[in-house]
């Protein structure tokens, strides 16, 4: 791709799909980029809506592949619960980003200089409400960017003293709300040079949360992979996956576990990892003037997040093969 960056970038078709009188109507490819609603829309006023973001990548060979779309399919499914909307039923949303996928098939990228396509399924309540109640009409959408990398060098973190989220709130789902409340904080941190927040548990102020786009994970010194365990982050795709790429690819050990702040000056590597942010080390944490350190002993390209990242971006690009079901390859027959 010509500009290597993450941002929107209309392409050609759309799926929509609308909630009417209690049920989903049929979906359909639309060139319309835009959307009109009612002022009063729930969407609007109450901030009714979740997304998911995944990415098609198009191989040396020119096939088209997806990494486990299913696992998206059944986030937003669990984000809707949690929202009081009516799920979008997963086999129709995997066949949504197939067909979304399809119809666009002529600006997908070639995967070989990190391009993608981002696909970002979202849902919204689109009927006027007033009084603080969920909408009864919903539309479901897929839109599809090329994109670059989200991150363009190595990441400076600082630990944040605002929340993302709370207890027993809505972190552990992908709901807008959860990256508006992030929005002072980022224009902040990136005001002052930082790349991210990294969040702390907004109970105790004493564990590792996730930052405002990506999980974390930390490399101990004898060679641990380490990423917090917490009911009030998002439960990272890209995580899972990368745990068991470390565990049953390159026989690294992995743990997860409440991680403690003080815990930061025993790690020697960190990194972030999302479907944006594929896995992108972390150069330093800053708390409160604090400033760690991490890659201090190794270099970066001899690390473990290094090994880690191969590994994984080598099966995301169909190079080498993954656990069953992992990539899905659409059909365009
Ligand atoms: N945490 C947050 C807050 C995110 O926005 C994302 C991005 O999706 C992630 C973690 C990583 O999740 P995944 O690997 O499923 O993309
Ligand atoms: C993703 O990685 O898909 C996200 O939604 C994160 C966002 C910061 C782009």
């Amino acid at each position: 791709m010509s500009d290597p960056s993450f941002a929107y970038r209309s392409s050609p078709y759309r799926y929509i799909a609308r909630y009417r009188d209690g049920k989903w109507e049929d979906g359909y490819l639309s060139r319309d980029e835009n959307i009109v609603l009612n002022e009063s829309a729930c969407v609007l006023q109450y901030a009714q809506n979740v997304f998911e973001g995944l990415k098609a990548r198009k191989t040396r060979e020119g096939r088209i592949i997806i990494f486990r779309p299913d696992r998206n399919a059944a986030r937003m499914r669990e984000s809707c619960e949690r929202m009081a909307m009516p799920p979008y039923p997963e086999e129709l949303f995997l066949r949504a980003v197939d067909e979304t996928v399809r119809a666009n098939a002529n600006v997908i990228p070639s995967c070989e200089d990190g391009s993608s396509f981002y696909l970002r399924p979202f849902m919204i309540g689109t009927d006027p409400v007033l009084g603080v109640k969920p909408a009864t009409e919903y539309e479901f959408r897929i839109f599809g960017s090329p994109v670059g990398r989200y991150f363009s060098r190595m990441i400076k973190l600082r630990i944040c003293d605002l929340d993302r989220v709370a207890p027993h709130g809505t972190g552990h789902v992908k709901a807008g709300l959860n990256y508006a409340m992030s929005l002072y904080a980022i224009t902040e941190a990136h005001a002052l040079g930082y790349d991210e927040n990294l969040y702390l548990d907004s109970a105790s102020r004493t564990y590792i949360e996730e930052t405002g786009g990506a999980n974390i994970f930390f490399i101990s010194r004898d060679g641990k992979l380490i990423t917090p365990r917490s009911d009030t982050i998002l439960p990272s795709i890209t995580r899972d996956s990368l745990l068991t790429v470390a565990s049953e690819y390159l026989g690294i050990r992995t743990e997860e576990r409440p991680v403690r702040i003080d815990e930061i000056p025993d790690f020697a590597e960190c990194g972030l990892c999302g479907t944006a942010a594929v896995i992108s080390p972390v150069q330093s944490i800053d708390d409160h003037g604090n400033i760690h350190t991490f890659f201090r002993e190794i270099s970066q390209e001899d690390s473990v997040t290094q090994r880690i990242k191969k590994v994984l971006t080598e099966i995301q690009e169909g190079r080498r093969p993954g656990p069953d079901g992992w990539i899905h390859e659409v059909s365009f027959t």
